[in-house]
């Protein structure tokens, strides 16, 4: 039994595959078996759903086929039923290879990401897709039976509960029996999970959803699953060892070998040495900081930087003189792109027959080029690109986004290999619109305790004892060591003020639970979707979470969040403000905001090749820019015709044409000069009544 994946009509036989989450055989239909069968197969459509009786044989020598697990044999059928018959499909599903020795162009790439996810229990039944969830599955599997081992406990935690901080918005849900009173999804089980290790689970785990109403980005969802854990009695290096092993191995299950330890590094020295708190460390071009060499340099735009207290750094590129044309350099990077980071300007020097060479070097003394040489350590065909500013943070910023771009575009990735990283000691708090905030949540440790929450200046340059897990430049996990005393406790909210009253309010069921007796604690949460689809590198989280959620957080399967009848806001108390009117045009007004948006984020419905590969086919030649300019502008387009989708267009009356197709002229137009003779009235040849024109035509 299973679905009908193709089907080859021979005249006198039928052969049709027969596919199922287990594999494909091929199925023949020869009237001299059974004449019946052969006359209702001759009914099959593609997806139909069929029970075959029949004999396995050996296939004849020579067609077998190679791309078939199954290939060596077939089932000659004696009996077919058809189970259930299936519409004409909005996409093609099936996508072995080689059907029928035939080659077939289809794969979940090839179609629209909101078709598939509209019709996902079609895209479900493409067996690359069944493989993405076997083997999601089998990882999880992988994650219970270690910690299994290390004697951890599972342990489910609510959903409908308080809220949690952990940086976004909640999304709420209204309670009927308490009008006026929320629940909160949880944005993670952080405050359970502490609870749980003072009511002695002493080591706990879960494989948990997690809520969060924030902007969304390729690889964040509105809810995701974290791998949950928490400890007692442990420090960091505990959590270490528990969380390198069990890393090592979900990856050992994608084929891909981990090196061990994971290298650390604190916060600061990634701020300072690649401008991000996750970096990848699959490729060097560390930064430099070459201010003290250049103190008094003839170079002014450096001095004036330096004389307002600003800094100079960069990177080298090694090797890649070349590939950087001075055009390259100038005109695109120094003029365009690193201004689109927000920077002035960016300096360069290439290492040409062993000397920096560049258009304005010789503003700099023979000894500031040799030390610059040094710092970098450049060598030949090296290229050197740094910022000045007086912002530190502006220089790590666009010197963080110039280095990926940089390796980006000149292949220096190596795709195949995995750089893990912990991230260590990050600040405890930062300024978020010059209010003091947790850089990981509240319950972190810092690192000493001896603070006093009033000294704003004093708590910005406390520590915590949380760390991060990044893989390849992305943030798999983090974590920390707990507080647990509940008098530090109160003293951190105090001083992200939360007045006594507030933090009763809010935390005080666990400031209580601090008061019994509480272990000193602590544990981390991986993000499970993000692991996953870097293990089976997939082109987004989207592809390893069975019903995902599109970019705009609608479900474009049940297209929820949907309406609800005014009789269920009653019952639950509630009015709502704003008509749907109103929210589809916010919806359109939040699509023209992320066209607005910085361009950092690399969108990634069109690629850059897939707009190269049209560019080739309109005999376009554009250069780089233009092609960043095209793919921001043609997603900026889908992403609006995405919201189309979302609009309430149950009232409006269908405006398109069904049958016949006419030309439909629009009634303001002059007609007369437009007809179609006049315009081809230059053509040069005509064949029968047609105008010969050139193949292409060039404007
Ligand atoms: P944190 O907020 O760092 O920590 O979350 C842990 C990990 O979850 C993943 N993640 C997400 N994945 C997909 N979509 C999202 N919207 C999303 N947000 C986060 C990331 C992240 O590293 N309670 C703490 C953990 C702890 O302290 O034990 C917490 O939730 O990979």
């Amino acid at each position: 039994m299973g679905w009908v994946d193709a089907i080859r009509d021979h005249g006198n036989l039928l052969f049709i595959h027969l596919r199922d989450i287990r594999g494909i055989v091929q199925v023949v239909f020869d009237p001299g078996v059974s004449k019946q069968s052969c006359e209702t197969a001759a009914a099959l459509r593609q997806e139909d759903v069929i029970k075959v009786t029949g004999s396995v044989a050996l296939r004849e020598k020579g067609t077998e086929n190679p791309y078939l697990k199954t290939g060596d044999i077939e089932v000659f059928a004696k009996e077919l039923h058809v189970l259930s018959k299936s519409r004409p499909l909005p996409f093609q599903i099936s996508e072995k290879a080689m059907v029928f020795g035939e080659e077939l162009q289809s794969s979940p790439e090839n179609v629209e990401e909101d078709l598939r996810l509209r019709y996902r229990y079609l895209d479900f039944r493409r067996p690359s897709i069944q493989e993405l969830f076997i083997r999601r599955y089998e990882i999880l599997k992988c994650v219970r039976e270690y910690l299994d081992q290390q004697n951890f406990i599972e342990v489910e935690t609510p959903i409908l509960t308080k809220s949690t901080p952990e940086g976004a918005r909640d999304y709420l849900v209204p309670s009927r029996v308490h009008q006026g009173h929320f629940y909160a999804l949880p944005q993670s089980p952080q405050l359970f999970k502490q609870i749980l290790m003072v009511g002695g689970m002493d080591r706990y785990f879960q494989i948990v959803r997690c809520f969060r109403d924030e902007d969304l980005r390729p690889n964040r969802q509105p809810e995701f699953t974290q791998l949950d854990l928490e400890a007692s009695f442990i420090d960091e290096e505990f959590i270490y060892e528990v969380v390198e092993e069990l890393t090592a191995r979900m990856f050992a299950l994608g084929g891909i070998i981990l090196p061990r330890p994971f290298p650390r590094m604190t916060y600061r020295e990634a701020m300072e040495r690649y401008g991000t708190d996750r970096p990848d460390l699959r490729f060097d071009m560390a930064f430099e900081d070459v201010t003290d060499i250049l103190q008094d340099t003839g170079y002014s735009v450096f001095r004036q930087v330096i004389k307002m207290g600003g800094r100079i750094k960069g990177f080298c590129v090694k090797g890649q003189a070349m590939a950087l044309s001075k055009n390259v350099l100038q005109n695109e990077y120094a003029m365009k792109i690193v201004p689109s980071f927000g920077a002035k300007g960016m300096t360069w020097m290439k290492v040409i027959e062993g000397r920096l060479q560049s258009n304005i070097v010789q503003f700099f003394s023979e000894g500031e080029l040799e030390e610059l040489m040094n710092r970098f350590g450049a060598t030949e065909g090296d290229v050197l690109m740094m910022i000045a500013d007086v912002s530190t943070d502006l220089i790590n910023r666009c010197l963080c986004s110039l280095r990926l771009h940089v390796a980006e575009r000149l292949k220096l990735i190596p795709e195949d290999l995995h750089a893990p990283l912990w991230v260590t000691h990050f600040p405890l708090f930062e300024l978020k619109e010059g209010e003091l905030s947790s850089q990981h949540h509240p319950f972190t440790m810092p690192d000493r305790t001896d603070f006093d929450p009033e000294d704003k200046e004093a708590l910005l340059q406390l520590n915590s004892r949380a760390y991060d897990l990044v893989i390849n430049g992305e943030e798999l996990g983090g974590g920390s060591i707990r507080i647990h005393d509940m008098e530090t406790q109160q003293r951190i909210f105090q001083a992200l003020g939360l007045s006594e009253e507030e933090t009763e309010s809010k935390f005080g069921f666990f400031l209580r639970a601090l008061e019994y007796g509480a272990p000193p604690h602590g544990g981390l949460a991986l993000g499970l979707d993000r692991i996953i689809a870097m293990i089976l590198k997939a082109r987004s989280i989207r592809e390893v979470i069975a019903f995902p959620k599109n970019r705009r957080a609608v479900c474009p399967l049940t297209r929820a969040p949907s309406l609800v009848k005014q009789s269920q806001l009653k019952e639950l108390g509630l009015k709502v403000e704003k008509g749907p009117e109103a929210s589809a045009t916010e919806a359109l007004g939040a699509v023209q905001g992320d066209m607005a948006g910085n361009g950092v984020e690399e969108p990634e419905k069109i690629s850059t090749e897939q707009v190269k590969h049209v560019a080739k086919l309109a005999r376009l030649r554009l250069s780089d820019p233009e092609v960043t300019a095209f793919q921001k502008d043609l997603n900026a387009i889908l992403d609006y015709v995405e919201t189309l989708n979302e609009l309430d267009t149950r009232k409006v009356q269908p405006m398109s044409h069904v049958l016949p197709i006419k030309n439909v002229w629009r009634a303001d137009a002059p007609r007369k000069s437009n007809k179609s003779r006049s315009i081809l009235s230059n053509a040069p040849r005509k064949e029968k009544s047609y105008f010969r024109v050139p193949k292409i035509l060039e404007g």
